[in-house]
């Protein structure tokens, strides 16, 4: 069962504020339909502003190309908006009652076996599910702002909650590329919100007594432990920080100090007009006339660089935007095209997409070297899922590996540049492929690389070059058919030119 197969046909919405929003962002990116009710006027523009933010941050993040999006209707009735969906998510104001009398309606109204989610930060799942019809198939689905940027969403059932419940709705999130974290049991503010806000708590104490600023607490996390916790959490940090005695260690060193204590623990400031105006104030300075927009504009794009770095190590969250790309990789593949032989395209494959992220370019303002064969590989992978060598091929022993490449730089690309790329299949026998990829900047059409790869098929366990598997043969017979008619590339079969140089000969 693929993920794919866990993602619903549309999703129905109650409530489009801030993460309402972040949600309809989340599902429309994965193709999903977003059918959303909120009672205020004009809610529609703050889900289309989140779409926009959405579609920006993926763009940057992603490698591959984002699969067609989802469509977006307003309902006039709650009724309206839950009819026909899998799963419906509440993320209507943090007041119980309010919620509770929302999902009691959802529930009457959805198909029976329709997910019932609530956003909720902290309000117990039995609380909330109090009124509702088949109480079985509530789940507290918790997600983090942004909502269409960041993984993480803490799913908790409530004692009534089935098993079942639990298991789709991690599903569905997950195929929506989050990374649900099942709470295993109904507790106030989950995991994540308490300890969330007993940092929140302390902070506003240093702020009260003076100790510090809004400005100067912020700086306290992000020039350093926020930086650790975006990897590694509290508890793998702590252990390094024992050495190679460890967690036992760590524990001896510093335990002592939480019997000081240095924290006001769950004593609460009294928020009263001197406290808050002194927020309010610091809180304008650190802003310096920042509007939100920008605000978020820079949050998203500093997100977006921290999930980019750690996809590059494969670690964390970085992995979750590695899965979404794979999954990306898979629909573009499905959904290309081979037109049959004779066609005006003559059965060019068009396979894979790449926006030039900003950490992609070098010195010289250009996109770096290997960021090209980075590019192209991607355009092989795409070619080989095409092909049906794919994850699951290569599980089960096969595989093709890329044995030579050629590349031609024939113009730059810059930060921001869209690029796409064509394939042509140069050749191909029961062992070898042989490639012909052209890398074009879709706003002006300018080839600025191509890439020749020659590829061996090889069965992994023998350690040997292999003839490939028949229905793989019979997917690269069909685009050789589809290609027969297309001219032979500029380029093809290129070695490096010119006069030859003699080593050790400095030219005065
Ligand atoms: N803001 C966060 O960072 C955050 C994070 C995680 C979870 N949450 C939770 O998500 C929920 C929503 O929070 P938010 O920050 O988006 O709040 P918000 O105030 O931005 O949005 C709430 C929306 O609900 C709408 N609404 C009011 N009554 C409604 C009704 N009867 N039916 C449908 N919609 C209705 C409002 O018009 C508003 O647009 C809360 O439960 C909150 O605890 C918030």
């Amino acid at each position: 069962v693929t993920d794919e197969k866990h993602l619903p046909d549309r999703v129905g919405l109650l409530g489009a504020g801030v993460i309402g929003g972040g949600w309809a962002a989340r599902f429309l990116l994965a193709g999903v339909d977003v059918c959303l009710y909120d009672p205020a006027p004009g809610a529609g523009d703050g889900v289309l502003a989140a779409l926009h933010r959405a579609r920006r941050a993926w763009d940057r993040l992603a490698l591959a190309r984002r699969p067609p999006e989802g469509h977006l209707t307003l309902a006039g009735s709650v009724a309206e908006a839950v009819a026909g969906t899998e799963l419906v998510q509440e993320s209507a104001p943090e007041r119980e009652a309010l919620k509770a009398e929302l999902l009691a309606q959802a529930s009457a109204a959805a198909p029976p076996d329709a997910i019932i989610a609530s956003s909720t930060s902290g309000l117990l799942p039995s609380r909330l599910a109090r009124s509702m019809t088949r109480p079985e198939r509530f789940v507290v689905g918790h997600p983090f702002n942004p909502v269409y940027l960041l993984p993480l969403v803490e799913v908790c059932g409530s004692p009534q909650t089935a098993p079942e419940t639990v298991a789709r709705a991690a599903a569905i999130y997950r195929a929506a590329g989050m990374r649900p974290l099942v709470v295993r049991h109904e507790i106030d503010g989950f995991i994540a919100d308490r300890l969330l806000e007993a940092l929140w708590r302390e902070a506003l104490w240093l702020v009260a007594d003076d100790v510090a600023t809004v400005e100067e607490i912020d700086d306290a996390i992000r020039f350093g432990a926020g930086l650790r916790w975006a990897a590694m959490g509290t508890f793998l940090t702590y252990r390094l920080a024992g050495g190679e005695a460890g967690m036992r260690h760590f524990m001896a060193q510093f335990g002592p100090a939480l019997q000081l204590p240095w924290t006001r623990l769950t004593e609460v400031p009294a928020l009263e007009p001197a406290l808050l105006d002194k927020l309010v104030v610091q809180s304008d300075a650190q802003a310096a006339g920042r509007s939100i927009a920008e605000l978020e504009q820079l949050r998203d794009d500093c997100l977006v660089a921290v999930l980019s770095g750690l996809r590059g190590q494969g670690f964390g969250a970085g992995e979750t935007v590695a899965e979404t790309e794979r999954r990306w990789l898979s629909v573009a593949a499905d959904a290309a095209v081979v037109p049959d032989a004779g066609a005006p395209s003559g059965g060019l494959l068009c396979l894979h997409e790449a926006i030039v992220a900003s950490e992609w370019i070098d010195y010289n303002g250009h996109m770096t070297e290997y960021r090209y064969l980075q590019v192209l590989a991607d355009t092989t992978d795409a070619f080989l899922a095409r092909i049906g060598a794919d994850g699951d091929y290569v599980s089960a022993g096969h595989s093709y590996y890329t044995v030579e490449s050629h590349l031609r730089h024939t113009g730059q690309a810059h930060a921001g540049d869209r690029l796409y790329v064509t394939t042509r299949m140069l050749g191909h026998d029961a062992r070898r492929l042989h490639l012909f990829h052209e890398l074009h900047r879709s706003e002006d059409e300018t080839l600025v690389a191509t890439g020749e790869h020659m590829l061996v098929h090889v069965d992994a366990a023998a350690g040997s070059a292999a003839p490939a598997g028949a229905a793989v043969l019979g997917e690269l017979a069909q685009i050789a058919t589809a290609q027969a008619g297309l001219p032979a590339p500029t380029g093809v079969g290129r070695r490096i030119e010119g006069e030859r140089l003699a080593p050790g000969v400095v030219p005065t």
